[in-house]
């Protein structure tokens, strides 16, 4: 017996004289045939710019861990709102960076506080012609560098960190934000945010919850761009990279507690679960391509080992493929440049 049909006999389906009738590459042939069948596309609409501003700041200053990103002044980040609403990117995420730092984190609260002023700054720039979003934590703010408030044990008491969130997001609306980005995975913190800002006449004000955020090594350059104290980790309140269904039941209680987006976090190692939350929401999905994701491929780019542009728009693209309606990127200016 000879592999090929002989004559008289039916063809195996999807093959010709022992060649393939069926031809997936027909459609990869030229670009303009690529372009036509690309399930997937990344818009500068669908990426989020995360931003860092100092406190007394008088110059920018670089992020060794994170080459490209730095900490802005008051100045240079409404500057960087400004191009960012001219490349038409879908939103600015604020992170403040304060001089001085207590224990229940009060700089977060304060309408004074640097991120407070920064979101005015910027929202005064900018107007509504880009989305302004602001990380409510506490972790750039408290002496020990954690998302809430310790009990006397030294351990992060849930329900009084939640009432620092509630006076956080009132005054982070004050100041006029358009979203507020809850992050310290507090239980029930999306609840109690939204019920502070509509009892405050907010109701305005989006939640985007950082809904399945992993406790991640990815975050190490994160935490020298906010000047982190951290000691230790947060694993008794972010999640454990083991567990993929505890991330869509974590999306789930945040869309109950009125969350409008949810967040999946960090991005590259999480597909999966990004997939999964995108499947079992009915609301938009963002991915947070972190600190770590961004830092990894500037390394190996400098170092000559990988292609950069092609990489980073890959990586842009898997996230969108996966599900996520959103990105947060640190290369969101960049990336809007070349698509
Ligand atoms: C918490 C927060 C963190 C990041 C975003 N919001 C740090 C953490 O949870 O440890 C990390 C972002 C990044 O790594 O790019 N305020």
């Amino acid at each position: 017996m000879t592999d090929g049909p002989t004559a008289g006999t039916p063809r195996p389906s999807g093959s010709a004289g022992g060649f393939p009738a069926v031809r997936p590459r027909r459609l990869r042939r030229t670009p303009a045939l690529r372009r036509m069948v690309a399930e997937t596309h990344v818009r500068p609409e669908q990426l989020v710019l995360p931003v860092f501003v100092a406190e007394g700041a008088r110059e920018q200053r670089p992020i060794a861990s994170m080459p490209g990103v730095v900490q802005h002044t008051r100045d240079t980040l409404r500057a960087e709102a400004a191009r960012a609403a001219e490349a038409g990117l879908g939103g600015i995420m604020l992170f403040g960076v304060p001089e001085t730092k207590d224990a229940t984190g009060s700089g977060a609260v304060d309408p004074g506080g640097i991120l407070n002023v920064a979101i005015a700054d910027v929202v005064a720039e900018v107007g509504d012609a880009l989305p302004v979003m602001a990380d409510l934590c506490l972790d750039e703010f408290t002496d020990h560098g954690h998302c809430g408030v310790l009990d006397v044990r030294g351990a992060v008491d849930n329900d009084a960190t939640l009432e620092a969130y509630a006076a956080m997001a009132l005054a982070q609306a004050g100041a006029g934000v358009g979203v507020v980005a809850p992050s310290g995975m507090m239980d029930g913190q999306v609840g109690v945010v939204r019920a502070a800002l509509d009892a405050a006449g907010h109701a305005d004000v989006a939640v985007l919850a950082y809904a399945a955020k992993y406790a991640s090594a990815f975050y190490g350059p994160f935490r020298e761009a906010v000047d982190s104290s951290l000691v230790g980790d947060r694993r008794t309140y972010q999640q454990d990279p083991a567990n993929a269904r505890e991330g869509v039941r974590e999306a789930l209680l945040d869309v109950d507690e009125g969350a409008d987006l949810v967040m999946v976090k960090p991005a590259l190692g999480y597909l999966d679960v990004l997939r999964r939350v995108a499947d079992a929401v009915p609301v938009p999905v963002a991915a947070y391509q972190v600190s770590g994701e961004y830092a990894m491929l500037e390394a190996a780019a400098a170092n000559g080992w990988i292609d950069r542009q092609p990489a980073i728009l890959e990586s842009l693209l898997s996230i969108r493929r996966a599900g996520a309606d959103v990105v947060l990127t640190y290369w969101a200016l960049e990336a809007a440049r070349w698509l």
